[in-house]
């Protein structure tokens, strides 16, 4: 099977809790991270990487996403009379990316009931997910080469990010055994969240997928899991074992940088890290950053 993959499935349905009261009203993926919410970081990835079909999983929170996306006719004209080019082009970014497509999750039952509700769209084709509250640096490259490997292998490919042994609880944790390319490994086993005494390394499996369609199937009779959500972790696991033909799974080991904008901390660095890049708030903000960091006691 060597056709083009073009589907993307970002799940952008979870209650995000972590950051309330900030996502009481707004689905996490619509922080800022800079001046853009974390979300269009994520469809700017996908489309980079050749996908151009794109179903986004939304919750109760769904207007919003949907709006980011869609023209606003007022703002538009507003600008253009205005003779402001560069703002207008800033407002109509977003909506000439891809072809975005949304489907609601309904109940907030966990990642994998969230990647199931997409299999009407995607049909018998490999698929990317994209989760949305995880940014890669678009500097650093990751889907493509994940891309390529599910082509290579026709296997199932996630990303593995080494982590802290003292993180790994937080992520789903892969057990893995070398293949003969570098940084590419056989996935033999996946435990969600565990304690680091029983974590079988501490490759972490991040928000990057690249699945063949049985996924939905195992999907369907896969129980509700840790947290009592339907877990994604979980299906993979069961297609690891390669039970029913299904290719197996590989993991591509990411070493590039990587913001979790779901979690506090890490999405502070997110928005730290891409203002010190850039062109017209670097130079300040490092300035003001140091100085900052000397008064601090
Ligand atoms: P998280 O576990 O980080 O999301 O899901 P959460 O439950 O919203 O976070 P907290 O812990 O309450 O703060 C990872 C990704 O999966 C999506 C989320 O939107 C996020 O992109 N997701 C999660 C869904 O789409 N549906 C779900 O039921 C759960």
């Amino acid at each position: 099977m060597t056709s083009r993959i073009t589907k993307a499935v970002i799940p952008a349905a979870g209650l995000g809790t972590r950051f309330l009261p900030a996502t009481k009203a707004m689905p996490k993926e619509m922080l800022p991270v800079v001046d853009k919410p974390a979300i269009q970081y994520v469809v700017e990835e996908a489309v980079a990487a050749g996908l151009d079909d794109l179903l986004m999983i939304v919750g109760r929170n769904k207007n919003a996403l949907a709006n980011h996306f869609d023209r606003v006719m007022e703002l538009e004209v507003t600008l253009a009379s205005k003779g402001d080019e560069a703002k207008l082009a800033k407002v109509e970014e977003p909506t000439n990316l891809a072809d975005i497509h949304f489907v609601r999750q309904g109940d907030p039952k966990g990642l994998g009931h969230a990647v199931s509700r997409a299999r009407k769209h995607v049909g018998n084709e490999p698929f990317a997910v994209l989760l949305g509250d995880d940014l890669i640096d678009a500097r650093d490259v990751l889907l493509s080469r994940m891309l390529e490997e599910q082509v290579q292998r026709n296997a199932s490919i996630v990303a593995l990010l080494e982590v802290d042994p003292n993180q790994i609880h937080l992520y789903g944790a892969a057990e893995v055994e070398p293949t003969d390319e570098p940084d590419v490994v056989r996935i033999t086993g996946l435990v969600e969240k565990p304690a680091k005494e029983v974590a079988p390394s501490n490759y972490a499996v991040i928000g990057r997928y690249v699945l063949r369609p049985e996924v939905f199937e195992v999907l369907e009779r896969t129980e509700p899991g840790k947290g009592g959500e339907i877990q994604l972790t979980d299906a993979l696991m069961e297609m690891a074992g390669d039970v029913e033909g299904t290719g197996g799974v590989y993991g591509v080991v990411f070493r590039g940088r990587r913001y979790d904008t779901g979690d506090k901390l890490d999405y502070i660095k997110a928005v730290v890290q891409l203002a010190a890049d850039r062109d017209d708030l670097g130079v300040d903000l490092r300035a003001w950053l140091a100085d900052f960091v000397t008064r601090t006691p």
